[in-house]
């Protein structure tokens, strides 16, 4: 089963050795700057992703300070755990959590145009093209 859980004093050094794959590196921060973004820009939550008690990747979402929406900022499965089916099952948790809150209706995410892996992943859960491209990363939209 896939969780989502808290990062705190218990796995911090766990989540910061999560890597993934070498061609991978320019689609994702590591998880090292991510956490140290979410220090300075609090609106930021970070998650570890686990397959049952195993850590296997890690993500960020926010409500975005500028346009006041959801955006998914970070979605990473270590490479030794990828192509599980994991990546799925953590954006579907992560979508239900966020549409709980119905003062929104709407959750952005962006990806590298070349990140073809994520585009798919992407478009099987529901999000389509929203016409943007900021600084270079193409804007999807899951609308609920
Ligand atoms: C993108 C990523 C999060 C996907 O996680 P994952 O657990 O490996 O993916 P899943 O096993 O859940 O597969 C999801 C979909 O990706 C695609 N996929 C799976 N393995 C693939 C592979 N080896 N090559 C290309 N696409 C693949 C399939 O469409 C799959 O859907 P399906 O299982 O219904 O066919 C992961 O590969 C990753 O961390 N990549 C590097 C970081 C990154 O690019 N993050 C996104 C930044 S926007």
């Amino acid at each position: 089963m896939i969780v989502l859980k808290e990062i705190d004093r218990n796995n911090f050094f766990d989540v910061i050795k999560l890597k993934v794959a070498e061609e991978q590196s320019e689609f994702v921060a590591t998880n090292l700057f991510s956490l140290a973004q979410a220090k300075a820009f609090p609106e930021c939550v970070c998650l570890a992703i686990y397959h049952d008690e195993v850590l296997v990747g890690f993500t960020m979402y926010c409500i975005d300070d500028d346009d006041h929406e959801y955006w998914i900022y970070r979605l990473m499965i270590d490479a030794k755990y990828q192509s599980k089916g994991y990546g799925k099952v953590a954006m579907e948790k992560l979508i239900e959590r966020i549409k709980e809150d119905i003062q929104h209706r709407v959750i952005y995410i962006s990806f590298e145009p070349e990140n073809a892996w994520a585009k798919q992943l992407y478009e099987k859960l529901g999000f389509v093209e929203d016409g943007r491209v900021i600084d270079g990363e193409v804007v999807y939209k899951l609308e609920y």
